[in-house]
């Protein structure tokens, strides 16, 4: 498969070794210092694009790669206001995407233990949820994607909860998500319920960037050759 790697930061670095041991051509790179090179005639070589940019860039890319023709992965956090329309406007003009804010396995099994936690809890009003996130201090957005997702999940579940608050919650239907930024973390998420009586703790901690890069390559491969909007779920056929 020919990947067009659309950000060469961390993760595109990260993404290409994993593309290469399996067998992939990376046959364009963009970075913020060439976009001038991101152009039909040099996506025309590629199968897929893996988009790992940064919340201000990230729409633009992906709807060029709509314009393109070429189907596209996403990694970038930090735009959800736009996803949608991304989506809505990649339906409508049949192409091919995929977003997650997290692509480690691991993260997303953590996702379906998560809601399986917060569908226990909904009927245990005694017990109060919080969660926290701990990232390296470069990352531009907090809280960070993977923590937004995890309260999402918790408040489809939890009517005693409306809405997520970034910081400490100011009333009681406030999901607060604590972000706290360390050197060197490549991520940990808390999700923690508690009560008079006792504490439920589920966590998830990265060790390094590899799980986020073989995810957006798994992705990568299975929506080469598709149309539609996928998410992790239906690659790893959850
Ligand atoms: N979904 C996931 O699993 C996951 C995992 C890790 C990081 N992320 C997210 O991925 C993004 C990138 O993370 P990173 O650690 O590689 O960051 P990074 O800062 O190391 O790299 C970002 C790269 O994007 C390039 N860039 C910026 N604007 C651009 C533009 N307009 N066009 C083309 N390239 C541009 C920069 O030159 C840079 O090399 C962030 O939003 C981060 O939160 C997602």
């Amino acid at each position: 498969m020919n990947i067009a790697l659309i950000g060469y930061g961390k993760m595109g670095h990260m993404i290409e070794e994993i593309a290469l041991q399996r067998g992939h051509t990376v046959v364009l790179k963009i970075n913020i210092d060439n976009t001038e090179d991101f152009t039909q005639e040099n996506m025309a070589a590629a199968d897929v694009a893996i988009e790992f940019t940064a919340p201000d860039s990230a729409y633009q890319n992906v709807m060029r790669c709509f314009q393109f023709g070429v189907p596209v992965v996403s990694g970038s956090t930090g735009w959800n206001q736009q996803l949608s329309e991304a989506k809505e406007h990649c339906l409508q003009n049949g192409g091919a995407f995929l977003h997650a804010s997290n692509f480690s396995i691991g993260v997303n099994i953590f996702f379906q233990v998560n809601k399986l936690l917060a569908k226990l809890m909904a009927s245990q009003p005694e017990y109060e949820v919080q969660l926290k996130e701990v990232h390296h201090t470069q990352k531009k957005d907090a809280p960070s994607g993977t923590a937004v997702t995890l309260a999402e999940q918790v408040l489809e579940y939890i009517d005693r909860k409306k809405a997520w608050v970034s910081g400490p919650a100011q009333q009681p239907e406030d999901l607060p998500i604590i972000s706290e930024r360390i050197d060197p973390a490549p991520g940990t998420h808390y999700v923690k319920y508690t009560s008079p009586i006792d504490d439920i703790e589920i966590i998830h901690t990265a060790h390094n960037r590899k799980g986020f890069a073989l995810g957006a390559v798994l992705a990568a491969e299975f929506i080469a050759g598709k149309k539609g909007v996928f998410s992790m779920d239906d690659v790893l056929k959850f």
